[in-house]
């Protein structure tokens, strides 16, 4: 059996899935007349209190258009040094928006009222124009950490009272929500923009929705156009998104609870110095020193484990819709016979087998 908890990216559709797939009723997205792709838009937006949405084809697509839409080339945009639109978007807030980024340091990514508002620039021709703060929930980086609802409710006032933008990349943001237990409608009444992944935690195999007021959501559509994000008959996939949002939310609770299973196993090992606190999804496990992750990281795929490497001394792994409890036991005895020694065995023997 191979456990790939390599991300909440690489599962398959459910046979429901496919289903609602297959029936989808399509028509031309790019004239507004595909009816499955205008009921996804409708239904993203209703759930978090939003005017409008615009199904996009991933979650890199919709923060790079709200970025460009919120900003002007040479305006500042204020996230984490952590966050996902700035390590991992290909340099995208640059590019394509021209806008500087000022980064934060947060804790496990998540910054705060308090320091937005030190990294605000004066209103003066020397700096750029700070015109937007980005936050990320759950922080993918920080080990699938929640932001406080009071926190981002201080951010918000303060970008209302300054006139900034407020964007939240919501690549897992059902897997917040559940864990906390607030709305959809009450968090997106904190922000001008949320983009929603719907091929992470909620296992549709494309697609995200950006949502947010009429005025934002027609010109994002301008800029996905000349992103070249406009697709045709795209009902066929949104129908997964939309079976996503209707059953695959409240299941969560199930990646969250076998993730907290994955961590309390890792912290029995000798060679995992410690796990990031786990509040969803995600597990970040340290290495005891003399172990590289990348080491580590091979060991266990030689034992049918698939996991990735954060930097050079931490793996993540992510549970997820094809994560089941049989994995999760199978995972549980075979991580159980893994040793600091072991995987030192394993290295050499891979360093051997190269001559
Ligand atoms: C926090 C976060 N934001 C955005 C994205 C981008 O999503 P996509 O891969 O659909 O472009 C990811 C992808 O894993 C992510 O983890």
């Amino acid at each position: 059996m191979i456990i790939d908890l390599r991300s909440d990216t690489v599962t398959q559709p459910t046979p429901g899935m496919k289903q609602a797939m297959m029936d989808a009723k399509v028509g031309d997205d790019v004239f507004g007349e595909d009816p499955t792709v205008n009921l996804l838009q409708q239904k993203a937006a209703e759930m978090f209190g939003m005017e409008a949405g615009l199904y996009c084809s991933s979650g890199t697509q919709t923060n790079q258009i709200a970025i460009s839409v919120h900003t002007r080339p040479g305006d500042e945009v204020i996230c984490s040094e952590l966050a996902h639109v700035y390590l991992y978007e290909g340099g995208g807030i640059a590019q394509n928006s021209g806008a500087s980024v000022r980064l934060l340091q947060g804790d496990r990514g998540r910054i705060t009222a308090a320091d937005v508002l030190k990294n605000i620039n004066a209103d003066d021709a020397h700096y750029p124009k700070t015109t937007l703060v980005c936050v990320e929930n759950t922080m993918n980086k920080g080990g699938g950490a929640i932001y406080d609802m009071d926190e981002l409710r201080r951010i918000s006032e303060l970008c209302r009272s300054r006139g900034l933008k407020f964007h939240c990349d919501g690549a897992r943001i059902f897997n917040a929500l559940i864990a906390t237990g607030v709305s959809p409608a009450e968090f997106g009444s904190l922000f001008d923009s949320i983009s929603i992944c719907l091929s992470k935690g909620l296992g549709a195999p494309v697609g995200s929705v950006l949502v947010g007021n009429r005025d934002f959501i027609y010109r994002a559509h301008r800029r996905r156009k000349n992103f070249g994000g406009g697709m045709r008959q795209a009902g066929f996939i949104a129908a997964a998104g939309l079976f996503a949002l209707e059953n695959h939310v409240e299941r969560l609770n199930d990646d969250h609870r076998r993730a907290r299973t994955i961590g309390e196993a890792l912290m029995k090992l000798d060679w995992i110095k410690g796990c990031y606190p786990i509040e969803t999804n995600i597990v970040i496990a340290e290495m005891v020193e003399g172990i590289k992750a990348a080491d580590a990281m091979n060991a266990l795929a030689g034992l049918g484990i698939k996991c990735f490497t954060f930097g050079e001394d931490k793996l993540r792994m992510v549970t997820h819709i094809d994560f089941t409890d049989e994995h999760l036991q199978t995972f549980q005895d075979v991580i159980a016979q893994t040793s600091q020694s072991k995987i030192t065995e394993t290295v050499s023997s891979r360093i051997a087998g190269m001559y």
